[in-house]
């Protein structure tokens, strides 16, 4: 029996994590792309914003942000800039569709630390209770109810699929949390930013958003959020020359870190896109590329302490994968539906 297929929107389309988001999307057995629109580039086509898309997706003009979309469409992904994201979203709630959004507009439910961490008041801080922080493996029934999803950043996923199932366990020291992240250029968007620039980012690895970056709060927000935890986290990101990937190290300290191997593997024993390494494996970027998957290995290096790295490709779990994710489950379809499980490899 044939399914009738699902219209969905892209709206920020011709960005990284919307391309990312239309090359899913074009694999998809139920979602139909109805319309996808941008800012500068509205009115190219599709394959023109986006020279690796092909088909019938391809041929799309793309609209500008305020054009009314189809009356058909059910389900809007919002792919934009942080403060720009939240004025489309509450229209297209109040049109009676389903979003998913990509920005950090509706990741916090306190108005004040988005204000903090973002520097904006926010345009419609009424849907922040009502926003579900969608990381999927931790979120399936709220997701699955919810009409507006926030998907998560990449480094808070980075570091929550790997914490959490320690902080829930009890195990860890919530006091002295540190992260330290590498990610691929990608992670800054398609934007013209100088310090993007071949010349200036190959060869080199480079620290930044020191003191507090911004993504800080959100893991805080995100272990009070599923395990009523007030964590310490300090967090440095690392921008490295490679287009797509994340690398983050958690050097945590607690309890018994020989049994945190068995914890992660519990945790995680029935999901399709976290994989818990086995003990003396260390994961990579290579091995994840292109896939909604997030590796996670463990290395305890001390009486009290351990390390744990996780992997995953910034686009895809770290952004489009993760949102597609978190629609299949929003619409009760299988929740593997169009994600890579295989890496780009080598
Ligand atoms: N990149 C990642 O790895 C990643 C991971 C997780 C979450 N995110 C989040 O996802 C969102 C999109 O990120 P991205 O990396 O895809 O960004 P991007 O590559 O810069 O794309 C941004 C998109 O928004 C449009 N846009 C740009 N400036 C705009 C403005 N002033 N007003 C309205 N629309 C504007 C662009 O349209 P034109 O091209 O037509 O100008 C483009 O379609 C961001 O909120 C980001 O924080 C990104």
């Amino acid at each position: 029996m044939t399914h009738p297929s699902i219209p969905v929107a892209v709206l920020g389309a011709s960005g990284y994590t919307g391309g990312e988001l239309i090359r899913l999307l074009q694999m998809h057995p139920r979602f139909r792309i109805a319309h996808a629109a941008a800012h500068s580039r509205a009115g190219s086509r599709l394959q023109e914003a986006l020279p690796g898309v092909r088909g019938e997706a391809g041929g799309l003009i793309l609209s500008p942000l305020e054009a009314p979309l189809p009356a058909e469409v059910e389900l809007v992904f919002t792919a934009l800039p942080h403060g720009t994201a939240a004025i489309r979203v509450k229209e297209m709630l109040a049109a009676g569709r389903k979003v998913v959004d990509l920005s950090a507009d509706f990741r916090y439910r306190n108005e004040e630390v988005y204000k903090q961490a973002y520097e904006l008041e926010h345009p419609c801080p009424e849907l922040l209770s009502e926003a579900v922080f969608g990381l999927s493996e931790h979120a399936r029934q709220a997701v699955s109810e919810a009409r507006l999803v926030a998907n998560p950043g990449c480094y808070p996923t980075s570091t929550l699929l790997p914490l959490l199932p320690l902080l829930k366990a009890d195990v860890v020291d919530e006091s002295r949390i540190i992260v330290d992240s590498k990610s691929g250029a990608s992670g800054a968007g398609r934007g013209m930013k100088p310090e993007l620039l071949y010349c200036e980012l190959n060869e080199g690895v480079r620290a930044y958003g020191l003191p507090r970056h911004r993504h800080a709060s959100e893991m805080e927000a995100g272990a009070d959020l599923f395990c009523g935890r007030r964590i310490d986290v300090h967090f440095v990101p690392h921008i490295l020359p490679m287009t797509r990937g994340m690398l983050t190290t958690l050097h945590l300290c607690g309890r018994n870190p020989g049994d945190w191997h068995r914890i992660l593997r519990e945790a995680y024993r029935n999901e399709a896109f976290v994989r818990i390494l086995p003990e003396g494996s260390l994961p990579s970027t290579s091995f994840v590329r292109g896939s909604n998957r997030c590796d996670i290995a463990l290395e305890v290096t001390g009486e009290d302490r351990a390390v744990v790295i996780s992997c995953l490709d910034n686009l895809v779990k770290g952004a489009a994968g993760q949102a597609l994710q978190n629609a299949n489950i929003m619409f009760g379809l299988e929740e593997t539906l169009a994600l890579p499980q295989t890496a780009i490899w080598p």
